[in-house]
């Protein structure tokens, strides 16, 4: 099996900005900082249920491929949600009803304390909602549900029964809209102008950028458990993450290059091709919107605009944007369930192994391998950001249910 792994046609991008060597600037600066990377952290360490995830080597995956060493940051347990976006939209939640509290003069609170009800006069006040591909509403009715407050969230047409019923199983009222993802951001915003809620977004746009600094600031913990976990290692050469509309790409690299500055790993967005927002940015040198049909298999990343704070970190520090067809994010999820040559069988779901994927995809392709500088010498991180959020999905495309692949594990 493993000689034609990711035989799949990949478009590459270098973005020449980014291959010389900054320092993380003040325009970054002034998006994410260490100050409140390290705020999120501590809360969110402190919440119940709280464990890091695991961070796993896949040397016959690497072997296979001719890499040095590929280590796969799996989020697939996190918060019991099973994606990295626990770490987000809830944290955003719990962010907004601190400040209104303080606001209002019952802060300041503590995330026990609204938990525990203690300020319900308050929270039961105030509404949340969002648009979601399904992992971020899922956090969010999480965080409302946890902290108490109410809840709508808004999916569209193609968001699987499944990833609904996960969203409502926290108590969200979930309402379908008729369009893609984006049209559902902007059916979002306008209910709650309308309604006096407010939009706890993973997006942000001209105006809207408070509580999405938020929902990246609790992205970057995951960036920091993998940076502590290659203590011993030294860091990874190259780094790739899968982009929706980048915001969780550009926490990943925030959190690496204020760290390592000038030796920061080189950088790489993976996108599916047909829905390249950052990719197309990159060409264009400023963010564009795509139209059209954005539907892909990698549902979390089917977004076609660019989140305007992602976008000065991506465009600074990423080297690397690259496209991958739908079969090569099939592939992934088939060739981690399975486990190359003794490697431990993962459970990724549909967008959890595209950055995985655009690795494999490059080093099949020789050239891009080449520009991007992969090799037995490169030592490489990824991140797993879901695993099987829609299970029913998820038995089709492997052939077997997850928790068949977990036991194997
Ligand atoms: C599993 C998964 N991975 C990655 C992403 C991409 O995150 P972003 O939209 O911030 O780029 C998403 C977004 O929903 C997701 O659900």
């Amino acid at each position: 099996m493993t000689k034609a792994l990711g035989r799949h046609p990949i478009h590459l991008y270098r973005n020449a900005l980014a291959a010389d060597a900054r320092s993380y600037g003040p325009e970054q600066r002034a998006i994410l900082n260490p100050q409140e990377a390290e705020a999120a952290r501590r809360e969110i360490e402190s919440w119940p249920g709280f464990a890091p995830t695991p961070l796993v080597s896949l040397p016959g995956l690497a072997a296979a491929v001719g890499i040095g060493s590929i280590a796969y940051k799996d989020e697939g347990a996190r918060f019991g949600l099973r994606s990295f976006k626990a770490l987000g939209g809830a944290y955003a939640v719990y962010r907004l009803l601190a400040r209104e509290a303080e606001r209002t003069g019952a802060g300041p609170v503590t995330a026990a304390g609204l938990a525990a009800g203690k300020h319900r006069a308050l929270t039961s006040g105030v509404t949340v909602c969002c648009a979601t591909d399904g992992n971020h509403g899922r956090s969010v009715a999480w965080g409302a549900q946890t902290f108490g407050c109410d809840c709508t969230i808004f999916i569209h047409e193609t968001v699987s029964s499944q990833r609904e019923a996960a969203i409502a199983a926290y108590g969200a009222r979930v309402v379908r809209h008729p369009g893609n993802y984006d049209q559902a951001v902007h059916r979002a915003a306008e209910e709650a102008a309308a309604n006096g809620w407010v939009v706890v977004s993973d997006t942000s746009y001209e105006g809207y950028t408070d509580i999405p600094r938020d929902v990246m600031h609790g992205y970057t913990v995951m960036a920091d458990e993998a940076l502590r976990a290659h203590a011993q290692t030294g860091p990874p050469t190259h780094i790739f993450m899968q982009g929706g509309v980048g915001g969780a790409a550009a926490a990943v690299l925030a959190r690496f290059w204020w760290e390592y500055d000038t030796q920061c790993p080189r950088f790489g967005v993976v996108e599916p091709d047909k829905a390249a927002c950052l990719y197309e940015s990159a060409r264009a040198g400023h963010r564009v919107a795509l139209t059209g049909d954005i539907e892909t298999v990698m549902a979390g990343l089917s977004c076609g605009e660019t989140s305007l704070l992602a976008w000065p970190i991506l465009y600074g520090g990423a080297e690397f944007f690259a496209t991958i067809p739908d079969a090569a994010a099939l592939e992934i999820m088939r060739i981690l369930a399975e486990g190359v040559d003794g490697d431990p069988p993962l459970v990724a779901g549909e967008s959890a192994g595209t950055g995985l994927a655009g690795v494999l995809a490059a080093m099949a392709d020789g050239n891009a391998a080449q520009q991007m500088g992969l090799g037995t010498d490169s030592r490489v991180l990824v991140f797993g950001t879901e695993a099987d959020t829609d299970p029913e999905l998820y038995e089709k495309i492997v052939g077997r249910p997850a928790e068949a692949v977990r036991r194997t594990a």
